[in-house]
């Protein structure tokens, strides 16, 4: 390769000094609770979305895929998303429910990961949720065919005047094709960058969603 590499170059001694060590990091036994404070901290360094997520599936094919979405909500049961279940990623989700979600953190240079099977939420869930957006941003879940080939952005365009018409001022229900599916997770791992590369892994893993979690330091 010639001229000047976009890539950055490894840090030197001297840039990884001034990663100051984080301490102890691992503050909480419970990988929900760890979790919880992970995001709340990483919510008041983030520019923005601190709550978005990567979201790995697989394909028919074994193909793997991965694109973000936004972590709408966590809890012991599990952490949901919501999209349109007809997009490339809810067809995945049929033919294979299970998934990995990968958060990375820059401000504070951590990482959180989880594995596991997909459940959809309940339709109430996801009624109750959708109630929660914005009226544009209802709209848009009826116009948009999220996935498939549009024939340009007009073609959007017409479709969200027309479902804002066809709406008026009535209520805008939550559409058929979009709900939220819950990862219920039975690894998960926690990474913090140390200096010199030396990073901390802890790994949570259970036998299935009602097991007891075992948990293991893994060399970086
Ligand atoms: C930060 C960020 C957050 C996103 N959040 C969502 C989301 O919550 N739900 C969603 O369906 N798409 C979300 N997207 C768009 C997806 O990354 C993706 O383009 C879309 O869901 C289609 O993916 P698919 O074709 O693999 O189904 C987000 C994109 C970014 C960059």
């Amino acid at each position: 390769m010639t001229g000047k590499s976009i890539i950055p170059p490894s840090p030197s001694e001297e840039t990884y000094a001034v990663h100051e060590d984080q301490g102890e990091v691992f503050t909480k036994d419970d990988p929900f609770a760890l979790f919880g404070e992970w995001l709340a901290r990483a919510g008041e360094t983030e520019p923005n979305d601190p709550n978005a997520v990567a979201l790995a599936t697989v394909d028919a094919d074994g193909l793997p895929n991965v694109r973000m979405v936004l972590l709408k909500d966590f809890d012991m049961r599990g952490l949901t998303f919501y999209t349109n279940t007809e997009s490339a990623k809810g067809t995945e989700l049929v033919q294979n429910p299970k998934a990995a979600l990968c958060f990375h953190w820059k401000s504070i240079r951590r990482q959180v990961r989880f594995r596991g099977d997909i459940m959809p939420v309940s339709p109430e869930e996801a009624d109750a949720y959708f109630a929660t957006r914005a009226r544009s941003a209802r709209i848009g879940a009826w116009a948009s065919a999220q996935s498939r080939p549009m024939e340009g952005r007009f073609a959007l365009e017409k479709q969200v005047a027309a479902k804002a018409a066809q709406f008026g001022i009535k209520e805008v229900p939550r559409p058929p094709h979009w709900s939220g599916y819950r990862l219920i997770p039975t690894e998960i791992e926690f990474w913090v960058n140390r200096p010199f590369r030396l990073h901390d892994r802890l790994q949570y893993k259970r036998a299935s969603k009602d097991a007891g979690w075992v948990k293991a330091h893994l060399y970086p």
